[in-house]
């Protein structure tokens, strides 16, 4: 017998809940217009954010955040009194954090030498951060995340072409000038893939991905599909639901039909996880779920919600276009805070949030916090570099709280906010990512075997043929280092930052993999193992003026980042080397400076996390109600949009966030001043 489930309230009002998720998800307006063409339109175009009734208020956000420091420029430039609360004491920027030389610090021996903490990659298809990059003139170029031959392409002096966004209305919207010369460079696949002691580069494998595949005891017609390809085939069914293939390419269903297969997508799919998809809907076997996982950046993600990956495929794709921010990703954040110098306060943490909602009883919980009159919020903040300093208080008629949710959970929020307010604050899924990074003085990387034997010879005579040899003692050729006594980590460097403490590490771990691995030469792209490193990223640019380069040794997610946070940095960096050398051999010992950097998401003291990735059953649960306003408190973050973990979700729901408190009635007469010292 079949089991249908009966048709019940339940049902008809998840169907709403999907149908809502589903406008939510493609930005469809309540007209049927589209969303990502008005906010383009308020923030590249005209930062314009519309007439409203309640002109001057005096705002509060807090969290400078991208999407903090967007929603202050959008309502400052409409003329509100605009006040941005930040608890790190040193910068703004929030989870967009480039390691590099500043006045107080040097994380890398070479000055010159940065390196990305959290967002590096801008995807072709995000308009809104793109077009903000050009606006601000911050010049972007290629992020190569498959690597490429640099004698193709059009080469840095030609403009990049503009930023293009064509909507499901047929609307083109196009901001920056047409570059008819601009060219991509080839892509090449150089870079490496190595599993169960296995190693190919990118492009063998696409071609012959029988070699990896059998080491994870694929059989059948699985041995002979290159895993981005399981994972494609799989997801088709899913695509059928919106869209339909004419002439080979996807094309989406006529509007209604669109919508109403997205939401049944949602309905249908949102309680899998997508390891639970794969295997019991896909009916891939084990042993290719397994595959699937290590190669395409998904064992530690299979638990989590089939929504986050099959969103993400179509974002972290070798099709797909993506930039950077010459000179690193910080700019954008500073070129933000730049013309908000007087409204950006630093160094206060929020640690009470309270508010006066007409709509409901306003103090239900008799505690006495809220005013009757004079104020719709007040934030009560310690000061992050002076503990003895007392709290302060900060009121306003509006606030928008743009904190991810699990920072958001250490304040105490007086009247309690509504029952799935709540519940998303106290349950959405944080992921966690951890990224190591180490400095070498030479760009290895990209060196030919001609480029190994004359950079090794120039260190010692002899030491080419040594690591030819297998770089044993025994019965390898002779070879004096420039010091001796410090031994071949670090040996090109003079003056290395290679410590006592890195030497022990690394003499007392057991030797991995040989001396010498052929030359990968390869630039940008990234490599994918089943050691702890796991991906891998090359940079896909020089730094000016440098000849060495920082590599993302590791760049991990949930388990698989976890690991990392438990090991001392010292030890950290000696790992990630010795897994670094397994791919890549022993020999590019020599070329480590000593130096590396660290950033953890999930131990950032202001993050909590590294984003919001959904387990199954959340965004069903209670998505709807994350940017739903409380009184005069709206929320914005990458978290209440549903481009969880990028730039553009930040965005978007900046632009929609400041857009709502400019329009909205400020919630108290004029109150007390605005900064007092509480009691
Ligand atoms: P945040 O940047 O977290 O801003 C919130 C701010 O609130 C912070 O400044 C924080 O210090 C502050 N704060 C926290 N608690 C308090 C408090 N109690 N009181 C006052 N202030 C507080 N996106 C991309 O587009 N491309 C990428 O390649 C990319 N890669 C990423 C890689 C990693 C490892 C991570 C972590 C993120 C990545 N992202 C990427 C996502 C992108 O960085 C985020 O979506 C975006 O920066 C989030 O901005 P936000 O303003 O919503 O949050
Ligand atoms: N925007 C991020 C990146 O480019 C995606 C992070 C996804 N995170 C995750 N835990 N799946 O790397």
């Amino acid at each position: 017998m079949t089991d249908i489930p009966r048709e019940n309230s339940a049902t008809r009002a998840r169907w709403q809940t999907c149908l809502r998720l589903a406008r939510e998800l493609l930005l469809v307006g309540p007209d049927g217009e589209d969303l990502k063409l008005d906010y383009l339109h308020t923030l590249i175009d005209t930062g314009d954010l519309g007439p409203t009734r309640h002109p001057r208020k005096r705002i509060l956000i807090v969290g400078a955040g991208v999407t903090g420091l967007v929603a202050a420029r959008l309502l400052k430039g409409a003329g509100h009194d605009v006040t941005v609360l930040e608890a790190n004491t040193g910068r703004v920027g929030g989870r967009i954090k480039t390691f590099r030389t500043t006045g107080h610090d040097q994380p890398f021996t070479d000055p010159a030498q940065y390196a990305e903490a959290g967002a590096m990659r801008l995807p072709d298809f995000h308009p809104l951060v793109l077009a903000l990059v050009d606006t601000l003139g911050l010049g972007r170029r290629q992020f190569y995340n498959v690597d490429v031959d640099p004698s193709t392409g059009s080469g840095p002096d030609v403009p990049v072409p503009p930023v293009t966004y064509t909507s499901f209305t047929g609307r083109t919207w196009t901001h920056g000038d047409d570059s008819p010369d601009f060219r991509e460079p080839d892509k090449l696949g150089n870079s490496w893939i190595r599993a169960n002691r296995v190693q190919v580069r990118r492009s063998d494998y696409a071609t012959a991905p029988e070699r990896i595949n059998e080491e994870f005891h694929l059989t059948d017609d699985e041995v002979r599909a290159p895993v981005v390809k399981m994972v494609d085939d799989a997801l088709e069914s899913v695509r059928d639901y919106y869209s339909d293939v004419v002439d080979g390419k996807r094309v989406n269903k006529p509007f209604d039909e669109w919508i109403e297969g997205w939401a049944r997508v949602i309905r249908d799919f949102d309680g899998y996880s997508m390891g639970g998809f794969l295997r019991d809907h896909a009916g891939l076997s084990d042993e290719a779920v397994e595959a699937v996982g290590t190669l395409e950046n998904m064992s530690s993600r299979l638990h989590l919600s089939f929504f986050h990956s099959f969103l993400s495929r179509s974002d972290i794709n070798p099709g797909v276009r993506y930039w950077e921010i010459p000179g690193g990703s910080w700019r954008l954040p500073d070129a933000l805070h730049q013309g908000l110098l007087d409204e950006v306060r630093l160094g206060h943490r929020m640690i009470r949030l309270e508010y006066h909602d007409p709509g409901r009883d306003a103090d239900p919980e008799g505690t006495g916090a809220v005013g009757p009159d004079g104020w719709g919020v007040a934030v009560r903040t310690v000061a992050e570099d002076d503990p003895q300093a007392p709290p302060r208080l900060w009121t306003a008629d509006l606030a928008i709280v743009t904190v991810p949710f699990s920072a958001l959970r250490f304040v105490e929020i007086v009247p309690s906010m509504s029952y799935k307010k709540r519940r998303a604050i106290i349950e959405t899924h944080y992921d966690q990512a951890t990224k190591v990074l180490l400095e070498f003085s030479h760009r290895w990387w990209e060196f030919t075997e001609d480029d190994w034997r004359d950079e090794l010879e120039d260190i010692a005579p002899g030491l080419y043929a040594y690591y030819r040899h297998g770089a044993d003692a025994d019965t390898a050729p002779r070879v004096t280092l420039p010091d001796p006594a410090a031994g071949l980590l670090g040996a090109a460097v003079k003056d290395n930052g290679v410590t006592e403490e890195m030497r022990r590490i690394d003499s007392g771990l057991p030797l991995r993999g040989p001396a010498v691995r052929p030359a990968t030469h390869c630039f940008g792209g990234g490599s994918a193992a089943d050691n702890p490193n796991r991906f891998m990223y090359y940079p896909s640019h020089r730094v000016e003026g440098s000849n060495g380069g920082v590599v993302l040794a590791s760049y991990c997610w949930s388990d698989d980042a976890a690991r990392w946070d438990s090991m001392p940095d010292t030890e950290r960096y000696v790992y990630a080397l010795r897994n670094l050398q397994a791919l890549h051999g022993r020999r590019i010992e020599v070329f480590f400076t000593g130096r590396g950097a660290t950033q953890s998401w999930a131990r950032d003291p202001y993050a909590f996390g590294e984003a919001a990735i959904y387990t199954a059953h959340q965004m069903t649960s209670f998505h709807l109600d994350v940017s739903r306003p409380e009184g005069p408190v709206h929320f914005a973050g990458e978290h209440t949009s549903l481009k969880h973990a990028w730039i553009e979700g930040a965005l978007e729901s900046a632009v929609r966030a400041a857009v709502a408190v400019h329009r909205a009635a400020p919630v108290t007469v004029p109150g007390p001043d605005r900064e007092e010292h509480a009691s």
